[in-house]
């Protein structure tokens, strides 16, 4: 795992948004897994701005979220579809015919995961998955006690969750109970993996994912299977890592590297 600990929220939103425009410099089709929540948002502005300014094209780039409310309809306010199109798609040439998010308010929900599964094999499997990490370790809405064998289906959210997700609703009580999400072993099959977090809130859920056991209560844990993901976390989010020494010292020794070759 790479770990890379930034000065603060700012700094880690531009790290994602140049590792997100590189991947589609280098291929203009990539196909992204992409997040919602308070974290990646300004990984979203800062790409918005990258695309005026270097005419970085999104036309041709498909992506996946990761999630959705189960029961909200597209059109609902604090859905994630809206939630994309009003902090990214619209702001983009991508066609919005490209972009994927499970439908929440689907008749037949075991259906719709099926389906959401077999969209990402058809589009070739994810190139970049960009994730955020819930207070209690959750990917996506993994939340802890999920199989690190799970693909796309229901899940119910955690009281944690629906509390930290409140902000985003008019009262808890309009929080949904359970959301769709895609699993864990699709989220390891994408080619290269981008987690994000910020602020103090998660720094036990970053501790237990990279220092920790992998283990289904931390469901972020199963990222150290993976062997190119990349963990990008503010000071605050780092305060609790035994290591983050070490972490910084192997990104100084990336940089010393590569510069010489
Ligand atoms: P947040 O959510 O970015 O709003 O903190 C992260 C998550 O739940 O994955």
């Amino acid at each position: 795992m790479r770990v890379v600990i930034l000065p603060n929220a700012e700094a880690v939103a531009e790290f994602a948004a140049e590792e997100i425009a590189s991947a589609v410099r280098h291929n203009p089709a990539s196909v992204l897994g992409l997040a919602t929540g308070g974290t990646p948002v300004g990984a979203y502005r800062r790409l918005i701005e990258i695309r005026k300014q270097s005419e970085l094209s999104f036309k041709s780039v498909v992506t996946f979220n990761l999630d959705e409310y189960l029961g909200l309809a597209p059109t609902h306010p604090a859905s994630y579809r809206c939630f994309m199109n009003e902090n990214f798609f619209q702001h983009l040439d991508i066609p919005l015919a490209h972009t994927h998010i499970p439908l929440g308010d689907c008749d037949d929900i075991d259906a719709e995961c099926l389906a959401y599964e077999s969209k990402i094999r058809e589009a070739g499997g994810i190139d970049l998955q960009l994730l955020g990490i819930g207070t209690d370790g959750h990917i996506g809405f993994n939340e802890p006690g999920s199989s690190l064998a799970s693909r796309t289906r229901v899940k119910t959210l955690t009281s944690q969750t629906r509390r930290d997700n409140s902000r985003f609703f008019e009262s808890l009580d309009e929080v949904p109970t359970s959301a769709i999400t895609v699993g864990i072993k699709t989220i390891l099959e994408s080619r290269s993996i981008l987690l994000l977090a910020t602020g103090t809130g998660k720094a036990d859920a970053i501790r237990a994912t990279i220092e920790g056991p992998i283990c289904s209560d931390v469901p972020a844990s199963a990222l150290q299977m993976h062997a190119l993901t990349t963990i990008v976390v503010d000071e605050a989010a780092a305060s609790e890592l035994q290591r983050s020494d070490y972490y910084r010292q192997a990104e100084f020794e990336r940089r010393r590297l590569r510069k010489k070759h």
